[in-house]
């Protein structure tokens, strides 16, 4: 009956290439609603973020990293020859309980850091205040560079009295408190930090993108293509840096094929019927998904999997990663043994060979549909800027680490965007993916650069 129950888990995570391409226009479609109106679904965000660098920028700057997993202090010293910096940088842990506490714990928090850096790399320096690019990777409504009003919290953080507003002042507030001599120049997204990291060194980079906790992408777009942004009268020929925020695609359920596992998740987040699309394919949803389709597959009458055995493990919410279901596609034994010992040390679950061959295969299934989904993303875009060529710099610890997702996302592209069969053979394919270049800190760093030089010249 295991061979029935794989069976019928294919035809639930499965996505046909007809699927895709209907879920890339649809997508089209609603990046477009996005840049004409306020509080569209996707929001498609503008960055002011208006140019690329020429690679000429200089200067030393302060970048922060507050991601989903880590945060990260890093000193950018741009160098003028093109494409070259130095980096040094300290990582600190974001302490779980960080991410459902209150303001002030967090931005205490996230000052100490700062403090702690330039307490350790610049002991006994008078120094001036040090210009700071703030990678904040959350939806922002921004009107200038160095404001941002979070519009709400993604990726399970859940901290009162921080949406709706500007996040900059209590953050400067706390750096004051302590004295930190830090001046905030720019805020910016991970996936905006990541595309012009990557554009820094690679002109042919038109996207950045982020494959890891949460999942968006940047791209530039000229102002003349952001209607609600006309009442700015801003140049039409000027660029802008959108942050998509993707990752909140058809939270109206429209087109995204949704499995009873998907709709619990949802159901139980901190934030439901919101980023439909992210809490299908991001990495803090994955091990989600498997341990809630093994727990279904459990109490089903007529599925005897982990028969008589004490599942209390398995029922834990969110105790499985990305990195557990990565360990099972990579398990390189053809009688899945470091998967049964994985099932075992992880779940404390004895496994047969039918049971480990449907932990795999669902494992696969579940990676394959993150990887054939977020291609949609990147294709709508292509699509939409009618970019038949262009590279694609990208982030995340799913896009670095996971089994197999380069090359099932480059299959899905291929097949939304009908490549022929011997197309870019031998070149890449026309839309290609690499891995970026630090955008978090080199990318912040450039936009900081880039603030500046555009405030010297406004002068
Ligand atoms: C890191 C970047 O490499 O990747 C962060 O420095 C980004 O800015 C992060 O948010 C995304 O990956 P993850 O897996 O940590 O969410
Ligand atoms: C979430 C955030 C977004 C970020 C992405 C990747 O979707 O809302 O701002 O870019 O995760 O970290």
């Amino acid at each position: 009956d295991l061979i029935k129950q794989i069976e019928r888990l294919e035809e639930l995570f499965l996505v046909p290439a007809e699927k895709l391409k209907e879920i890339t226009d649809h997508f089209i479609s609603e990046l477009e609603r996005g840049l004409r109106e306020e509080n569209a679904t996707i929001p498609m965000n503008a960055t002011w973020c208006m140019e690329f660098p020429d690679g000429h920028e200089t200067g030393t700057f302060l970048a922060l990293d507050m991601g989903g997993t880590n945060m990260r202090v890093c000193e950018v010293t741009l160098s003028d020859q093109a494409g070259e910096f130095d980096i040094i940088q300290s990582k600190y842990r974001m302490p779980e309980d960080l991410k459902t506490g209150t303001a002030d714990e967090l931005w205490g928090y996230v000052a100490d850091c700062l403090q702690q850096f330039i307490g350790y790399h610049h002991e006994g320096e008078k120094i001036e205040a040090l210009p700071l690019g703030f990678t904040f990777s959350y939806p922002a409504t921004q009107e200038y560079i160095d404001h941002g009003i979070l519009q709400r919290w993604t990726k399970g953080f859940d901290i009162d009295g921080v949406e709706g507003k500007d996040v900059v002042p209590p953050f400067e507030a706390a750096l004051k408190e302590r004295g930190v001599p830090i001046k905030l120049t720019a805020l910016v997204n991970d996936t905006t930090g990541t595309m012009i990291a990557s554009a820094y060194t690679d002109p042919l980079m038109k996207i950045g993108c982020i494959f890891g906790t949460g999942c968006n992408a940047a791209y530039m777009e000229n102002c003349g293509s952001i209607p609600k942004l006309a009442h700015m009268n801003l140049d039409p020929n000027l660029p802008m840096a959108i942050n998509c925020e993707y990752g909140a695609f058809d939270s109206e359920h429209k087109v995204l094929p949704r499995t009873p596992y998907d709709i619990i998740i949802d159901k139980e987040s901190p934030r439901p019927d919101q980023q439909a699309f992210e809490k299908m394919i991001a990495g803090l949803y994955l091990g989600e998904i498997f341990r809630l389709v093994l727990l279904d597959l459990n109490q089903q009458a007529d599925c005897n999997i982990f028969d008589g055995q004490d599942i209390s493990k398995l029922k834990k919410p969110y105790s499985l990663d990305s990195g557990f279901l990565a360990a099972i596609e990579e398990d390189p034994f053809e009688n899945l043994s470091e998967t049964q010992e994985l099932m075992q040390t992880k779940l404390s679950l004895k496994t047969t060979k039918p049971e480990l061959e449907l932990i795999r295969r669902l494992a696969e299934l579940i990676g394959t549909r993150a990887a054939r989904l977020s291609a949609c993303g990147v294709a709508a875009i292509c699509k939409k800027k009618g970019w038949s060529t262009c590279h694609v710099g990208a982030d995340g610890s799913v896009f670095n680490k996971y089994p197999h997702f380069k090359v099932r996302g480059a299959q899905a592209l291929k097949e939304i965007l009908d490549w022929p069969e011997n197309k870019g053979k031998g070149k890449g394919d026309p839309v290609e993916m690499f891995p970026a270049e630090d955008g978090s800190g080199v990318g912040a760093a450039l936009i900081a650069a880039l603030t500046l030089k555009r405030v010297m010249v406004g002068q």
